[in-house]
């Protein structure tokens, strides 16, 4: 079953057709850099772009990053804030005429590793942290997702998780990868108080790099690279859209 994945970010939005039946795409990705402001006309143009890219008629699952319930975006972290309580779901769905499913971005990232990736079959609870330009989160136990998580806000000494530590962060101030990874486990560790989970899972394109800031970890808890890197965003938005193909 295919199904056009998109992941909509605060740098990049990027689309490719995912088989969703082995979790793999199907063409390569084509990504198109957000538009500045990132307003709702703006971003649907885009994705209206990569829609007529791939010459796609077919059901669309999007991933977003912000607060996302009942396809309405509830915040705009990164984003501009036009699409606070904006029906982004319906609207989006109307412009590119295609059923449309919308999901957290971070959400759709854990859906994807919990499929195919780092998280499969974990009978336990486990955090799946994406470091972009945001820090987003998906919580899962016993495999099942408890949606809009939102551990990147988590203010640590006075100061909002993301704003410290996201990746765009390290890449603005230029922080050694030991700079980084002293925050990056800082975080961790706060998260690792509050929750006790039994697995991280990183994501977000810095998982690529994991060898280079693993070595200033160190938590209780295992810690792994999403095994679908940064493609987990499109492939889980297209796995969070399956029951559209499958009705
Ligand atoms: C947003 C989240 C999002 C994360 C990663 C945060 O600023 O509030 O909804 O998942 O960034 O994009």
């Amino acid at each position: 079953m295919e199904i056009l994945g998109i992941d909509i970010g605060g740098s990049g939005i990027k689309g490719a057709t995912v088989d969703t039946v082995s979790g793999t795409l199907r063409a390569e990705r084509l990504r198109i850099d957000t538009p500045q402001p990132s307003t709702p006309e703006a971003v649907t143009e885009v994705v209206c772009t990569l829609v007529r890219h791939f010459e796609w008629t077919g059901p669309v699952g999007c991933a977003f990053p912000a607060i996302v319930k009942s396809g309405v975006t509830r915040s705009a972290a990164n984003v501009d804030k036009g699409w606070v309580n904006y029906p982004a779901q319906e609207k989006l769905g109307q412009h590119t005429g295609c059923p449309l499913v919308l999901s957290n971005d971070a959400d759709a990232a854990g859906i994807a590793e919990f499929t195919f990736g780092a998280g499969q079959g974990h009978p336990g609870l486990v955090l799946v942290i994406t470091l972009g330009t945001g820090i987003g989160s998906a919580m899962f136990y016993r495999g099942v997702l408890v949606p809009n998580s939102e551990l990147g806000h988590l203010e640590i000494r006075g100061r909002e998780a993301e704003k410290w530590t996201a990746s765009v962060v390290r890449k603005r101030m230029g922080l050694k990868w030991k700079e980084w990874g002293a925050r990056l486990n800082d975080y961790l560790a706060h998260l690792e108080f509050i929750f006790s989970p039994d697995l991280f899972i990183l994501g977000g394109g810095v998982s690529r790099r994991f060898e280079r800031f693993s070595p200033y970890l160190n938590l209780e808890t295992e810690v792994v690279p999403a095994a679908l890197r940064n493609d987990a965003g499109i492939i889980g938005a297209a796995l969070a859209a399956r029951h559209l193909a499958e009705a």
